[in-house]
């Protein structure tokens, strides 16, 4: 089979490393020269991701059988209806339906129009004096442009923003400067609880998830500081989450599929691809928002556990004839490597050494991630560097494998979180679901599993 990856980062590494250990041949397709997928493709272009003329060139000039694309930008441009015009299948929605992460209005008002579970009391605004009186209302909010920004719009109050005069302030920015690119703003609800990542792969009518990974998104130690795109994430040897039960789980999944259902009936079109349910227990379980594609990290969690054949899962969605997928029954832990002021600013273009065979004596696994290899060297950009996945019995293990796998890779201006994954932070998530559940016994939980 020969197959497109869409994208270049650590991600796109991963779902690379899975499909050649289906059997696939690789033709890639990214913005930056990323060393872990350029070495495993047969064939790899280097340019923007947003370019959908060339992407299609690129597949058509390879004769590919089918495509994958790994980030939202491509997907929410219709790089999945330009390649089926071209007679080539994606994985991944076309624009339509990739509306369901592109724009939040869409994805809100498609929940309260099929009435799906997991909505929060929420508005779309286009005039900021509608918006100020249902902040007003509310009180505690979430402020968020309704397209697409990175994950560094959203805004809460609380966190980001001190006060309601502070929310109001911006959302006034966001619809007059046009933040994410709509001169609106979604108003929600402010949800208090834990949050956690359900994938799903998705044919067009059959879902199959994958395990529960939980994302760190704050930039430093103890969950401090700004929000990235991700500092790292864990999965469970139980495919749950220490906080998180079966029941709370599956009702996640149903939501994903429940979407499913409704963006058929809204559009006529199937969903293929990968659908993510951003969620958060609180006393049930409240959707935050959906994706159009693997999380990133939580594809590195998911993926390196996979034990199916990644290319015929593929190929079932394409189908719409998916069954099941099977994933190793361990603990994973994913932490990434970034440049000092990530999220802020970065810095960028420096050099780093990363010793691939003293990580791979670790045992971890090492996806690289936004760096560019230049004549045998590697610099970093402004986004993440690398990242490197530990995979054992328990966390603690899988844990002590990633963090020892840090060690080995160098360079002045890099950090990473070594909090991730540890038993100190998660029993703190303990806590704080105990605590909104009213649960006593906290032997009703699974640290460590
Ligand atoms: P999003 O881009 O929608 O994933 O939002 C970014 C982050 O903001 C999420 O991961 C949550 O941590 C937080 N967030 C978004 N919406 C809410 C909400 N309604 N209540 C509390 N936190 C939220
Ligand atoms: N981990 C968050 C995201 O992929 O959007």
């Amino acid at each position: 089979m020969k197959v497109l990856l869409i994208g270049g980062g650590a991600r796109e590494h991963a779902i690379a490393s899975a499909l050649k250990r289906g059997g696939a041949e690789l033709y890639s397709f990214m913005s930056c020269k990323n060393p872990g997928i350029m070495r495993i493709s047969e064939k790899y272009k280097i340019a923007k991701e947003s370019e959908i003329e060339k992407i299609v060139e690129f597949a058509k000039e390879n004769n590919v059988d089918f495509a994958i694309a790994g980030p939202e930008l491509p997907l929410s441009l219709g790089v999945a209806d330009a390649l089926e015009e071209a007679g080539i299948p994606c994985v991944g929605p076309k624009k339509e339906l990739a509306k369901i992460e592109a724009s939040k209005a869409f994805a809100r008002e498609l929940m309260d129009k099929y009435k799906i579970d997991g909505l929060v009391k929420y508005g779309v605004f286009y005039d900021y004096k509608e918006a100020w009186n249902f902040i007003e209302e509310l009180g505690e909010v979430a402020v968020k442009p309704i397209g697409l920004t990175g994950g560094k719009g959203v805004k809460i109050v609380g966190e980001q923003l001190k006060d309601i005069d502070e929310a109001k302030a911006y959302a006034k920015e966001v619809i007059e400067k046009k933040i994410g690119g709509f001169a609106g703003v979604v108003i929600e609800e402010r949800v208090l609880g834990e949050e956690f990542t359900a994938q799903v792969f998705v044919d067009g009518k059959n879902i199959v998830p994958m395990p529960a990974v939980q994302d760190f998104k704050r930039a430093y130690e103890g969950d401090k500081g700004h929000n990235t795109g991700g500092m790292g994430s864990y999965s469970c040897s139980t495919h749950l989450l220490p906080f998180l039960t079966k029941k709370d789980y599956e009702k996640a999944v149903e939501i994903a599929k429940k979407a499913v259902e409704a963006l058929k009936k809204e559009t006529g079109l199937e969903y293929k691809g990968i659908l993510y349910a951003q969620c958060m227990l609180s006393d049930e379980v409240k959707l935050i928002e959906f994706n159009c594609r693997f999380g990133d990290p939580e594809a590195m969690n998911v993926l390196t556990i996979l034990k199916s054949n990644f290319v015929e899962i593929c190929e079932d969605i394409i189908d719409g004839n998916l069954k099941n997928a099977e994933f190793e029954k361990k603990a994973t832990v994913c932490k990434y490597i970034a440049p000092v002021g990530y999220g802020l600013k970065p810095k960028a273009n420096a050099e780093i050494t990363v010793n691939e065979e003293d990580i791979e004596k670790s045992g971890a696994v090492l996806y690289y991630a936004a760096v560019n290899a230049e004549d045998g060297k590697l610099y970093t950009t402004t986004s993440r560097t690398l990242a490197v996945v530990g995979v054992a019995k328990s966390l603690k293990e899988a844990e002590e494998i990633a963090e020892s796998a840090t060690k080995h890779v160098k360079g002045e201006d890099i950090y990473h979180r070594s909090d991730i994954g540890k038993e100190e932070l998660i029993k703190k998530k303990i806590e704080r679901i105990m605590k909104i559940r009213g649960i006593k016994d906290a032997s009703y939980f699974s640290l460590g599993c």
